[in-house]
């Protein structure tokens, strides 16, 4: 990500060790930084203010206190001190600050974990863990929509399908083969999908290879299998997926790594 893109990168614990070191790295190489801290009036966060930083003074206890800084960020920094808050409470606001990144459509959170990655009974490792679980989980429930697409069309389940897509969703298929073009609205987009069936006698197999996603994209990689006429079909196709806010597919694209396979499949 460029230095100088959309959107300041909100720093928790800014008058902390961690926080603090980080808020003068990103000043230092040029980031907008908005430092959060409880007491937005205190020496501390003056010395924030005029290293450069905007202050916004945010609880981490207070979900709501967390979307209000984040709002329009395109990065967060997320510590928090178990040594001051306790554990539990460590956990609850490291939870609050990952929901709140990912209610206000942050696309970058960046955790302050420790550990080794497994439980071990050291408490302030066990909490990152409990915390970074759920960081993922929010992460995944994007990944699983997409799963739940893939499986809807390998099951011709059309109801499940209709639900993965936005009423007004835009599907982009590439190439110049017979059923190239866009696709627009629901009903387009599952009659794309009959003819698809149709055309290869229901052969079209898709294969995930990986998946990622996030608030608004999703990207899958797919081994896409048919057969058609006699012709068989073998290639990889990068799919990219805007998402509304309900994680429902709005737009398409697909890019194969042989196009031209695909056109004369279909030709
Ligand atoms: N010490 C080690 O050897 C070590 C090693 C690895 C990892 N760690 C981890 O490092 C973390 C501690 O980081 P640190 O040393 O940077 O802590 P820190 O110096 O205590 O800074 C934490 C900052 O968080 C802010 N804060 C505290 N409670 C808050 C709340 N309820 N809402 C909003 N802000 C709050 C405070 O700022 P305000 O008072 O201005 O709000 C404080 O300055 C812990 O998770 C610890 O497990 C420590």
């Amino acid at each position: 990500m460029a230095v100088g893109s959309a959107g300041a990168v909100a720093v928790c614990g800014a008058t902390g060790r961690q926080g603090g070191a980080v808020v003068r790295h990103l000043l230092t190489g040029g980031w907008q930084v908005r430092a959060l801290t409880r007491s937005p009036d205190g020496a501390l966060a003056r010395t924030l203010a005029d290293a450069g930083a905007e202050v916004v003074g945010a609880e981490m206890g207070d979900a709501e206190s967390l979307r209000r800084a984040f709002d329009g960020a395109q990065g967060v920094y997320s510590v928090q001190n178990p040594y001051t808050s306790g554990f539990d409470q460590e956990v609850v606001q490291g939870k609050n600050v990952a929901s709140a990144a990912y209610t206000a459509g942050v696309r970058h959170l960046v955790y302050a974990s420790a550990g080794v990655g497994r439980p071990t009974g050291v408490g302030s490792w066990d909490t990152k863990l409990a915390v970074g679980g759920m960081e993922r989980a929010m992460v995944n429930e994007r990944v699983q929509r997409l799963e739940a697409w893939l499986a809807a069309y390998g099951n011709d389940d059309r109801e499940a399908m209709a639900g993965s897509l936005a009423e007004d969703a835009v599907w982009h298929v590439g190439g110049t083969h017979r059923l190239s073009g866009d696709y627009r609205g629901r009903d387009a987009i599952l009659g794309y999908f009959d003819s698809v069936r149709t055309e290869t006698g229901d052969t079209m197999r898709l294969e995930p290879l990986e998946m990622l996603a996030n608030e608004q994209h999703g990207a899958a990689f797919l081994r896409v299998t048919a057969e058609r006429q006699g012709r068989n079909l073998d290639v990889v196709v990068a799919d990219a997926f805007l998402l509304d806010g309900d994680g429902r597919i709005l737009e398409f694209w697909a890019h194969a790594n042989d196009q031209q396979a695909v056109d004369a499949f279909w030709d």
